[in-house]
């Protein structure tokens, strides 16, 4: 299972990085305006830095809406560095542009992902990984989980070879039922990331361990 962080935060990507857990970074326009990242210039720059802190995926959103321009646009991102993934709205326009892409050799995720049938659309037009948000689902009262396990299930039919990237992860046992089902990665801000080291036992049992090895000494 891969671990992505769900944020354009230059410093939590480096404190997931050095913790040797982190297999690439998702990005979206709400999140690079949170960190005060806007003018064209300044969101390729941003992209180049995140791909330097990190080895491995790193997603970029087009903002365009129609086949053209996303194209235009995904192939500029693209181009950045081999490490950038270009991030497509689950619409039509970016249904035929994953294709393109796809054809073309260059890796896409799908994103804004509500339902089954969008997730069937997405590995038929070659993306590399489809994000069904849990987090929003579950918001609606709409079950997030059995999402990704209606995702699992069409795709291990099928050997569809996209990857079920779950996405808009709140906490901890986000992660946990996404492991149990079979998600190929999980995308997650670091709170929830970090929240997984938790257990008190742990911090009860190495007290106690050494106040232990003090008493010996
Ligand atoms: C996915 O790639 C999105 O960036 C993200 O997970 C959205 O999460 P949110 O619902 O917490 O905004």
């Amino acid at each position: 299972m891969k671990f992505f962080i769900d944020t354009a935060n230059l410093e939590q990507i480096k404190e997931a990085q050095d913790l040797g857990i982190l297999d690439g970074v998702t990005t979206n326009p709400s999140l690079m305006a949170k960190e005060g990242i806007t003018g064209k210039e300044n969101i390729l720059k941003h992209y180049k830095d995140i791909c330097k802190i990190v080895d491995g995926d790193v997603s970029a959103e087009v903002i365009a809406t129609d086949f053209t321009n996303m194209v235009k646009e995904g192939e500029e991102l693209a181009s950045l560095n081999d490490q950038i993934v270009v991030k497509l709205p689950m619409i039509k326009d970016g249904v035929k542009a994953a294709k393109y892409f796809s054809n073309k050799g260059i890796k896409t995720n799908v994103t804004l992902v509500f339902s089954a049938g969008q997730a069937l659309l997405a590995a038929k037009a070659g993306a590399t990984y489809v994000s069904p948000f849990l987090g929003r689902l579950d918001d609606i009262s709409t079950d997030g989980l059995n999402l990704i396990s209606e995702i699992r299930d069409i795709y291990d039919n099928y050997g569809f070879e996209t990857e079920i990237l779950a996405a808009s992860i709140r906490h901890t046992m986000h992660i946990i039922d996404c492991a149990k089902i079979g998600a190929d990665v999980i995308t997650s801000p670091l709170s929830s990331i970090t929240g997984l080291l938790k257990h008190p036992l742990t911090d009860i049992g190495l007290d106690k361990f050494l106040k232990d090895h003090k008493k010996g000494n």
